[in-house]
């Protein structure tokens, strides 16, 4: 990858085999072990997710408080040049809205559409649904995804960009799948990052659905094995 584009691999925070081996834990890490007395009580998926969402994995009100910081530090990075701000649909949505919307700098907004037919949870064929219309030539982009998993969508569209002869690109993820990765990539700013587990909520979706849940949780596996075996079934 060309320079001022994403970051390439740098720390690991897992072995190939999923265990965790965390050399250290950013603020903003989401762990998976259970609570301790001291932290505030576990929340509880609502009643009407109960049956499809397993658990919570970042609340609404962490979701708020990491956007704030995370706009902070893209404003500095940004700092007295204008941004255009190019975002994947659909899955940034609600990410987009709430980074934007801290984002006191001069900016303009364009959107590219790129679906991934794989099956169940798994990423597949890349397609783009919609181009860029902006013309980025000469300009700071940020380039926002909702989650950085393997690192093939990234892959695919930063070379993509790079032909449009931007000043510089730096990317932006909600969530960080490190444990997954098999491109060599990493984002320039992160929301959280997670651990493998396949995530609903805040834009992100299971089968285009679940998008409009306020939090991000883990979703129930029974859900996609189901899917899974009406596809292979057919
Ligand atoms: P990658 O190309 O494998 O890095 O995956 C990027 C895309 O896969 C994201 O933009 C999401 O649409 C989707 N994705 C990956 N992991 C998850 C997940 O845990 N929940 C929902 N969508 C996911
Ligand atoms: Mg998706």
């Amino acid at each position: 990858m060309g320079s001022g584009l994403g970051r390439m691999r740098g720390r690991k925070y897992f072995s190939a085999s999923g265990k965790k081996t965390l050399r250290f834990r950013p603020s903003h890490f989401v762990s998976t072990q259970p609570k301790t007395k001291k932290t505030k009580t576990k929340p509880t998926v609502p009643v009407r997710w109960r049956q499809e969402v397993e658990r919570i994995l970042i609340t609404d009100e962490q979701l708020a408080k990491r956007i704030k910081i995370l706009a902070r530090e893209i404003e500095k990075d940004f700092r007295g040049r204008e941004m255009v701000v190019v975002s994947l649909l659909s899955g940034t949505v609600m990410f987009l809205a709430d980074l934007i919307r801290h984002l006191n700098l001069p900016l303009r907004l364009d959107f590219i559409g790129v679906s991934s037919y794989g099956l169940g949870t798994e990423s597949g064929e890349l397609v783009f649904t919609k181009e860029l219309r902006l013309d980025v030539r000469g300009r700071d982009v940020l380039l926002v995804d909702d989650i950085l998993d393997t690192g093939k969508t990234m892959s695919r569209v930063l070379p993509k960009l790079e032909l449009l002869k931007p000043r510089r690109i730096k990317t932006c993820v909600l969530l960080d799948k490190p444990a997954r990765r098999t491109f060599d990539i990493e984002a320039d700013f992160v929301g959280f990052e997670i651990p493998d587990l396949f995530v609903v909520g805040y834009g992100l979706d299971f089968a285009e659905r679940y998008r409009n849940l306020p939090f991000v949780g883990v979703l129930h596996p029974h859900i996609y094995k189901e899917v899974i075996q009406r596809v292979i079934q057919k």
